[in-house]
């Protein structure tokens, strides 16, 4: 348990002794610090139950809470709030815990197995802006499960499915007549073949293909039959199929990589249809599936919806299988392989729809037991200026890759060639764009769009990723040049800002437990800001190297590494890699 509950806890004990029996207390931080840095409203909720007025419960409690030394600057405000403040002797105990062990700080909650869904990329096609959210959410929301105790498991969930691969091949299939894919007499090893193809051709036969189609009847009814092909496995289609999948899969790792982004699980949508026919025969026995102008759908409509619900599609007219029963088969396939009490869907909110068609699709049939929950964790898009998906400067999707060089040309700009080398500077701007990417993209609510800024979200000051690393990166350069101070205890909290850095500090439970009910990073994100301003703003008011005071000067160090500490935590959270200069 964190320290900031049981200081809960205690709380309620206190209430007890003065008479009044309550469930829990909710302490909570005043935002009115000139009347204490805490407040306790339950006096207010304890009426109803004692039948007083509250300033008489208030006044009971008081006088508990007078008894303990932890507690100071005790009073009553209006009709019965009371707040109240730590003590400087037990603030500097619950820093000194938290400088001894950083987890004694953390709630460790309740082991739940999760998988959660949130890569997406599409094989054979580049990353592109769409997939960065899903990449830098689904991984922070990861690792923050996993920080407070949850099983986790990431799945790439890599679309080598669709129709669009069908395309790709029919392209190849024109530019490369006699490979021996297309050979229905050959005979040899697929693998030994030389496919004259990279990643790159790849991300460039895919736009021109998916084109192609939109105007070419014949080519568009080729491309579907090759996709049915590939998709039953047929030799030859299949083979290269698999081939695709293996050049565009190493490429798509090394941009997750460059992101920071790891997945416990490489599964495509095409291991998923493994599931299909047990599926298939699932939904059937339970009479779900029925036949619509010549697809097989299931109707997942409820009597009380107040919109349009449309039916799920299983098999396509034309007997390719849908992007629906993709996810469908997923979720068999996780339940037999991994039985997760939850299965967390990291996806852009407009596929809101195509969820719920799923999921009740999924608890119809059945896949798994009801107390499974399954959800769709959407995400606004990153706009333009112009307030729509951002695109590049000819109205193209950008690719991810680009999206990160532009950015990285912005961060070179500021790499201060004094603490850089020449050749390290690359690497240097490499990991500070990828910090104002995902800093500026996780600070953002998740629900909701915003916008790319570039200036902004390079900057070296403001809510930025830049920002952040460079206040961290001062902060170790500050405990490296205090050189052997002693990891002592911190012995005196000399001035308000360093009580601000302990109450925040302090607070970070809260924060914690917050993000993750409601499945967002933003507040972390601002914690983070909040906490770094708070500390520059110590480091801007005292010559902590040169304080002459020894207990002042070593409290100040711990304190800093403190932050430090938790800075390095949180930034790892979310994603974030840290330089050793900048
Ligand atoms: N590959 C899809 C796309 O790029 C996204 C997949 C999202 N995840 C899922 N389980 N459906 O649009």
């Amino acid at each position: 348990m964190s320290i900031y509950n049981e200081l809960e806890k205690d709380l309620k004990e206190i209430v007890k002794k003065s008479g009044y029996d309550v469930e829990n207390i909710f302490l909570e931080p005043s935002n009115r610090r000139d009347l204490g840095e805490f407040q306790l409203n339950d006096a207010m909720q304890l009426v109803k139950k004692y039948k007083t007025n509250p300033r008489e419960i208030a006044t009971k409690i008081v006088e508990q809470l007078e008894k303990d030394n932890r507690f100071t600057n005790i009073n009553i405000a209006g009709p019965g709030f009371i707040n109240f403040s730590l003590s400087e002797e037990y603030t500097i105990e619950i820093l000194n815990r938290i400088n001894e062990n950083i987890y004694s700080n953390i709630n460790k909650h309740e082991k739940k197995k999760v998988v959660i869904d949130y890569g997406g990329a599409n094989v054979a096609k580049a990353l592109h802006v769409g997939h960065l959210r899903s990449a830098n959410i689904g991984e922070a929301l990861k690792r923050l499960a996993k920080l407070l105790g949850y099983d986790v498991l990431g799945d790439a969930h890599l679309g080598d499915y669709g129709r669009p691969l069908g395309f790709v091949i029919k392209e190849i299939k024109e530019m490369y007549p006699n490979l021996p894919y297309f050979d229905e007499t050959y005979t040899g090893n697929y693998e030994d073949i030389d496919l004259p193809i990279t990643n790159e051709d790849l991300e460039r036969i895919y736009p021109l293909a998916s084109a192609k189609a939109k105007e070419d009847e014949s080519y568009l009814e080729d491309g579907r039959n090759i996709t049915v092909k590939f998709q039953n496995g047929e030799r030859g289609y299949y083979d290269l199929w698999k081939r695709i999948v293996e050049i565009s899969k190493e490429d798509i790792k090394a941009t997750y990589d460059r992101l920071n982004v790891s997945f416990e699980i490489w599964n495509g949508e095409s291991d998923e249809m493994a599931y299909f026919d047990k599926l298939l025969k699932i939904c059937k026995d339970k009479n779900l599936v029925q036949e619509s102008e010549g697809a097989k759908v299931i109707d997942v409509s409820k009597e009380d919806d107040n919109a349009p619900m449309p039916p799920l599609l299983m098999i396509k007219s034309n007997g390719s299988k849908s992007y629906d029963s993709t996810d469908l088969a997923a979720i068999l396939e996780r339940k037999e392989n991994f039985n997760p009490d939850e299965i967390w869907y990291v996806v852009d909110g407009r596929q809101a729809l195509h969820f719920e068609q799923v999921f009740r699709a999924a608890r119809k049939a059945e896949l798994v037991s009801e107390n499974v929950t399954l959800e769709h964790i959407g995400f606004g898009t990153m706009n333009g200026k112009d307030g729509k998906p951002f695109k590049t400067r000819d109205g193209g999707v950008m690719s991810l890759k680009s999206l990160i060089e532009l950015v990285k040309e912005e961060t070179l700009k500021r790499i201060n060639p004094e603490t850089v080398s020449e050749e390290e500077k690359d690497e240097v701007a490499e990991i500070v764009a990828i910090a104002a990417l995902k800093y500026a993209d996780l600070v953002s609510f998740r629900g909701t769009d915003y916008v790319f800024e570039i200036d902004k979200f390079a900057s070296l000051e403001g809510k930025t990723g830049p920002y952040l690393l460079y206040s961290t990166i001062r902060m170790k350069s500050l405990l490296t040049k205090s050189g052997d101070f002693r990891k002592e205890n911190i012995k005196v909290l000399k001035t308000p800002t360093e009580k601000d850095i302990a109450l925040t500090i302090l607070n970070l439970p809260n924060i914690l437990d917050k993000s993750l009910a409601t499945k967002s990073l933003n507040e972390i994100a601002d914690y983070l800001y909040n906490l770094t301003a708070l500390y520059n703003k110590f480091y801007a008011e005292n010559k902590v190297l040169t304080e002459e005071k020894l207990a002042l000067k070593e409290s100040w160090l711990v304190l800093t590494d403190i932050v430090y500490n938790i800075n390095m935590l949180l930034l790892d959270l979310l994603g974030i890699k840290v330089p050793k200069k900048m």
